[in-house]
């Protein structure tokens, strides 16, 4: 049973939601999606057994791609979809000639820490406070690979 990858759609978006309320403390909005698909940004889904496994959002600026988002549902961690799902997207990036990926992490997110080192990121700075928290703010990880 292969993965199918396919462009987000608006009636995606209610499972979208469903996945993103249930990985995220301070999750994206379905405006925040129907933004990003209104902007042109890449929205990709990820099928395995025609269930919504995962999603990604990647954004261009001049000859960047940047990773907006990249989830897989719970029931589906752990099986090697999220590497599948950012190759995709930094395929996409690739075939349009682009040059550089760049993308930022929590600094606790270790699981995604660790996907985006051995998918060739290097850190290459760190923004103090970035993202809200439970209690204060966290620190994002800012990091980048060449395409
Ligand atoms: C982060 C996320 C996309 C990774 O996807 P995944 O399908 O679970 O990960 P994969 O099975 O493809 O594993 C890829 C790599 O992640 C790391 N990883 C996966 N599970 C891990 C775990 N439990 N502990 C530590 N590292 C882990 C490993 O480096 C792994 O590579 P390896 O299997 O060669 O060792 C997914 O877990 C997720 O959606 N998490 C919640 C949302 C999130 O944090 N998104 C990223 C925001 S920047």
């Amino acid at each position: 049973m292969s993965e199918i990858f396919r462009v987000m759609d608006f009636e995606d978006l209610a499972r979208v939601i469903e996945i993103e309320k249930e990985l995220y403390d301070f999750p994206w909005t379905k405006g925040n999606f129907a933004d990003s698909i209104q902007s042109g940004y890449a929205c990709i889904v990820m099928e395995k057994g025609g269930f919504m496994a995962g999603y990604g959002v990647m954004m261009k600026i001049a000859d960047e791609a940047h990773l907006l988002n990249l989830s897989i549902s719970r029931n589906w961690q752990g099986m090697g979809l999220g590497r599948k799902l950012l190759d995709h997207l930094m395929g996409l990036a690739r075939k349009e000639g682009l040059h550089s990926f760049h993308l930022e992490v929590r600094s606790s997110n270790d699981v995604a820490f660790n996907l985006y080192s051995s998918s060739g990121f290097e850190e290459i700075a760190v923004r103090p406070d970035y993202y809200p928290a439970h209690k204060g703010r966290e620190d994002a990880v800012l990091m980048r690979a060449a395409l």
